[in-house]
């Protein structure tokens, strides 16, 4: 169908004058006497153009809102610096009706409510600009790491091998279990793949092996956890980024997750200002001046030693009590990052029986070169580390846990040809969204959100 983009049309004052097609949905619609005016949004911008009908003596049908119309009239210069379209109502075609029970006739929906309705809530301001800028940080993400000689690879999402080993893996099975079988292993072996299998928890141990070989490389793909955790911030199937890299120790992982992040944010305020200033409106008064902020000043830095003596000192009432050894909860994370430092936080080195075990070990024997970015709002975004490259030091980190190492030869073979120092970490895409936008709810920053008991 022959038309304009709405964003294409508003932008510039270059088709003024000019006969113009376009299509979209509309968002209100107001009629008087001689005239009417329609506000039509086709998703292309967080902004509606204006079709002004002239009635004259035709018998002009009012549009309900939500239906979705083809408008050919002329383009208009509005009021400051817009464009509108003068159309007559012969040239209005309804592509699809919208009835009155049309679930956003009305403005002012809650964000629970319009959970409810997946499927339409993009067709809302608040949505519209979280689709977008989900769509230019992703691009902006590809923008830096490609610029940086950096190889896209994709790792497999159906893995063998529990990355984290945190027990958090879906299963993908083909069979049920039943009583017929002898074991559990006599179970997996009947199954597809004729061993265990499930979904992917993050591609680090893959993009490893890729790294050995592209000495620079980054994943962008979906990760899966079975996660317990009905909270803002988890998801069952969230976006991940993983670079990982060759030749690079905890400092340098540190400056790689610092500079991205700063790009891609810089990225995000030239190219999103409307909707940028639309959330700092409507959802977090300051964002745009903490953003700002946040790409001019240095991140803050600190072990996982000295946040816990912070937090001792704090004097606050936590849920979860502080002693050197636990893990950090987001209540940790949130006041270390908006009371102590108000702003991005590295915690770095953490006792190594609460972090997976291939990150390097310390030489003070408790501590692994683990690192963690926790962000104002919304806690940890970022975790990463320095791997573990000498073979006896990983195999024994292994056995100490457990672990069944045959599940992970291709991984422990790295370690025997050409091992070198190498690091990287996981960017949750989602909570880097919420931290972009001020959004309170990961649920609202993805479009099917899948959570523990939801799905759809
Ligand atoms: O800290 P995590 O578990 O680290 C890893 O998966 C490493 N293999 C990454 C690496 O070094 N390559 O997860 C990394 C990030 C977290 O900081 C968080 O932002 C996000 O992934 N994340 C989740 N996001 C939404 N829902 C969940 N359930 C998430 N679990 C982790």
């Amino acid at each position: 169908m022959k038309h304009i983009d709405i964003a294409d049309i508003i932008k510039s004052q270059d088709f003024v004058d000019k006969e113009v097609t376009v299509c979209g949905w509309v968002r209100t619609s107001r009629n008087s006497k001689s005239v009417a005016f329609i506000e039509l949004n086709d998703g292309t911008s967080l902004k509606n153009i204006q079709v002004v009908v002239e009635k004259g003596d035709s018998d002009y049908k009012e549009p309900r809102v939500g239906m979705s119309l083809k408008v050919t009239g002329k383009a208009v210069a509005g009021r400051n610096n817009t464009v509108e379209i003068n159309a007559v109502p012969e040239n209005i075609t309804i592509l699809g009706d919208a009835p009155t029970d049309y679930p956003l006739q009305k403005k002012g929906h809650t964000l629970e409510f319009l959970r409810t309705i997946p499927h339409l809530r993009g067709r809302t301001n608040t949505f519209n600009a979280v689709w977008r800028v989900r769509s230019i940080l992703a691009s902006a993400i590809h923008e830096y790491f490609q610029s940086h000689n950096y190889v896209y690879i994709n790792t497999p999402l159906i893995t063998g091998s529990d990355c984290e080993g945190a027990g958090e893996m879906f299963q993908v099975t083909t069979i049920g279990y039943s009583n017929e079988y002898k074991s559990e292993e006599d179970y997996y072996a009947n199954d597809f793949f004729g061993k265990r299998a499930g979904l992917s928890v993050s591609g680090q141990l893959e993009g490893e092996m890729a790294a050995m070989a592209m000495g620079k490389i980054y994943t962008f793909g979906p990760s899966f956890r079975a996660e317990n955790s009905n909270t803002p911030k988890h998801l069952a199937e969230f976006w991940h980024i993983e670079p990982e890299v060759a030749f690079m120790e905890l400092d340098d992982v540190i400056e790689l997750a610092e500079d991205m992040l700063k790009f891609v944010i810089g990225k995000l305020l030239k190219t999103c200002p409307d909707e940028i200033a639309f959330f700092d409106a409507h959802f977090e008064k300051g964002l745009k001046a903490r953003l700002e902020e946040l790409i001019s000043h240095d991140f803050g830095r600190v072990t996982y030693t000295e946040a816990i003596e912070l937090l001792k000192k704090s004097g606050e009432d936590f849920v979860y009590p502080v002693e050197w050894g636990c893990d950090l909860q987001t209540e940790h994370e949130r006041y270390l990052s908006e009371k102590v430092f108000k702003k991005a936080v590295f915690v770095t080195d953490y006792p190594k029986e609460i972090k997976s075990f291939y990150m390097k070990q310390n030489p003070d024997g408790k501590t692994v070169a683990a690192v963690d970015l926790l962000v104002p709002g919304v806690g940890e975004i970022i975790g990463g580390s320095e791997r573990e490259y000498d073979l006896e030091k990983l195999l024994a980190a292994m056995k100490e846990r457990n672990m069944n190492l045959d599940l992970y030869n291709d991984y422990i073979d790295l370690r025997k040809f050409g091992s070198v120092p190498h690091g990287g970490f996981g960017l949750g895409f989602e909570r880097l969204i919420m931290y972009t936008t001020g959004m309170a709810n990961i649920r609202d920053v993805i479009l099917f959100p899948r959570t523990v008991g939801s799905i759809r």
